[in-house]
């Protein structure tokens, strides 16, 4: 089955797992890897598949919708896979505008790009949209999101992720355009881009620097590893009710405090420093904006209408992903330098 298959954000951290997968698992497919190269986004993931015959680059930004347009007429895809976005909270909170950019605008780029190359043809489409479960707002101390749980969003980041949801939806409402849309939990794994808690705090332990935890670290996020969420993504786009939406996640909820209590104790263990030495860089520093108390998914509608389970536990996930780490410090040496150091300087100054 010949199918041109383009995945949006393909060099970003989930996205160049999604790009890993489709290029390993459908050789007859061509898969088409559209990034704009942010400092999210880095070619270095995806050496080791750069190569297959199946696999092209095609650099874009998606804010350019002449260029993306261009795109869809020269690559004819019959799938889109849009993972391309702005992601990180704390830097929404900075400038929203380009969240705004990026993750709605951009979105839309691409949905009429999709509308005006299959005219209404649509046999065999799919435009398979990847979200969050942040577009829900926050939960209490009990509960869990649902696919019907109202939209609710609470920062610039997950206002802009609702807003392409709805966008998403009203394309196959008003348009009849064959549409997926994926809200998946906290994703954790190699190539994580270490502005995000995990791997932020697996660098910082490498440096000895202090571990900066928002608020009281009662937070509580469910995590998921990413290559589970990329699994996810090939099962909803193949399998997954046209025009319906999917929660992913593995129920599998840590409080910011115990996750990284559980991530110290494992870094020690690897590191041959005795128990305890990674636990004293802990410092309680200033909470996010608007931080959301709690998320949590009902993955009840993926277990059983497609047959998903996540493959690893989060203590095997989190191993991975540590081991990952200490064996690619050049790597996280290269995304660390620069613009993070000035990023990361600016977001932690006050404590
Ligand atoms: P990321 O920030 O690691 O990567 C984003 C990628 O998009 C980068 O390769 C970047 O270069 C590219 N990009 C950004 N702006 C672009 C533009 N204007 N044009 C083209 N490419 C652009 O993000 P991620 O964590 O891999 O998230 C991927 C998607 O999954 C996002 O849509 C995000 O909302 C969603 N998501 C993420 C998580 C998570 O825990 N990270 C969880 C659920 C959903
Ligand atoms: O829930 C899915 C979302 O998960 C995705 O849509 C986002 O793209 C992704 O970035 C992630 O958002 P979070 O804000 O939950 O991830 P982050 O790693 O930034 O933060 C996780 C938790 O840790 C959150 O409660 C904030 C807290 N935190 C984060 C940082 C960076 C800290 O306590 N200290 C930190 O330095």
């Amino acid at each position: 089955m010949n199918k041109t298959i383009l995945i949006t954000g393909g060099a970003g951290f989930i996205g160049s797992h999604v790009v890993r997968e489709f290029v390993l698992k459908y050789p007859d497919y061509k898969i088409v890897n559209l990034d704009a190269l942010t400092y999210a986004g880095n070619l270095e993931n995806l050496k080791d598949v750069e190569n297959s015959s199946n696999y092209t680059f095609v650099k874009a930004d998606i804010t350019d919708a002449a260029h993306i347009l261009q795109i869809f007429e020269e690559y004819q895809p019959d799938g889109v896979i849009h993972l391309a976005a702005e992601s990180h909270v704390d830097r929404s909170i900075i400038d929203p505008t380009a969240f705004v950019m990026t993750n709605v605008i951009g979105t839309v780029n691409l949905l009429n790009a999709a509308k005006e190359i299959w005219k209404g043809n649509f046999e065999g489409k799919r435009f398979h949209h990847v979200s969050t479960d942040e577009v829900y707002g926050t939960l209490g101390e009990i509960g869990l999101f649902t696919e019907t749980t109202s939209y609710d969003p609470h920062s610039p980041y997950s206002a802009s992720k609702a807003s392409s949801d709805h966008f998403v939806r009203a394309y196959h409402d008003t348009y009849g355009l064959p549409v997926v849309i994926t809200n998946c939990s906290n994703n954790y794994g190699p190539n994580h881009f270490p502005e995000k808690l995990i791997p932020l705090c697996i660098h910082n332990i490498l440096n000895n620097k202090p571990l900066p935890i928002y608020g009281d670290g009662k937070f509580t996020r469910d995590w998921l590893f990413v290559i589970d969420h990329a699994k996810a993504i090939d099962l909803v786009f193949h399998e997954g009710t046209n025009g319906g939406s999917y929660n992913v996640g593995g129920f599998n909820e840590w409080q910011n405090i115990d996750l990284v209590r559980e991530l110290c104790k494992q870094m020690d263990e690897k590191l041959n420093r005795p128990n305890g030495t990674a636990d004293q860089l802990i410092t309680f520093v200033k909470d996010r904006p608007g931080h959301d108390l709690r998320y949590a998914i009902d993955a009840t509608k993926i277990n059983q209408e497609l047959g998903y389970k996540p493959s690893v536990t989060f203590e095997q996930g989190l191993s991975i992903t540590i081991d990952w780490f200490l064996n690619n410090q050049d790597w996280l040496d290269s995304v660390t330098s620069g613009d993070y150091q000035k990023y990361y300087d600016n977001q932690y100054k006050a404590g």
